[in-house]
């Protein structure tokens, strides 16, 4: 079993899209059973909030439910619980790194360092662009699955 925490600043734009996004995909693989999948906030901003509208409503064309999901903010003890934590741009790593405590075993990364255009996952919840942040997830998705794929050969 593979456990994987998605993160972002706020826990309701980016980091579930991509908490949605890859456990539809491990599942469409027949892959669910190997993964314990989530996410969590850096920031206490939007704490127990739903996901938001702009990410709900692109899941939604995918055939994605985000129903029951609310924000939750990363503590330190959740570096023991995942096997890798996964920010979505710099800023959310430093973040990440401060919270945690540091990353001795190597954990702590950017979701679009999995593909071969490494960069960040601009904020949707600035820029407005939820197809953008989408496309962008599903891309990370792919790649983050892929590395994880040549690892356990
Ligand atoms: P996220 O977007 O980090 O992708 O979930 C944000 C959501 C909320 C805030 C900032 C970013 N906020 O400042 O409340």
């Amino acid at each position: 079993m593979t456990s994987i925490l998605f993160v972002c600043l706020g826990n309701i734009c980016r980091s579930p899209m991509a908490e949605f996004v890859f456990r539809d995909l491990v599942q469409k693989r027949g892959l669910g059973d190997r993964f314990h999948i989530a996410s969590a906030a850096t920031s206490a901003e939007e704490l127990g909030n739903p996901v938001h509208p702009g990410t709900r409503r692109r899941l939604a064309r995918e055939g994605i439910s985000t129903a029951g999901k609310t924000a939750v903010q990363l503590t330190r003890r959740d570096y023991g619980r995942y096997d890798l934590l996964i920010g979505m741009e710099q800023r959310n790593l430093s973040a990440m790194l401060r919270i945690l405590g540091g990353d001795p075993q190597g954990k702590v990364r950017r979701l679009l360092d999995f593909t071969g255009s490494p960069r960040d996952i601009s904020d949707p919840w600035y820029t407005g662009d939820f197809d953008r942040t989408y496309d962008d997830v599903w891309e990370g998705c792919l790649g983050l699955l892929e590395y994880l794929e040549a690892e356990s050969r």
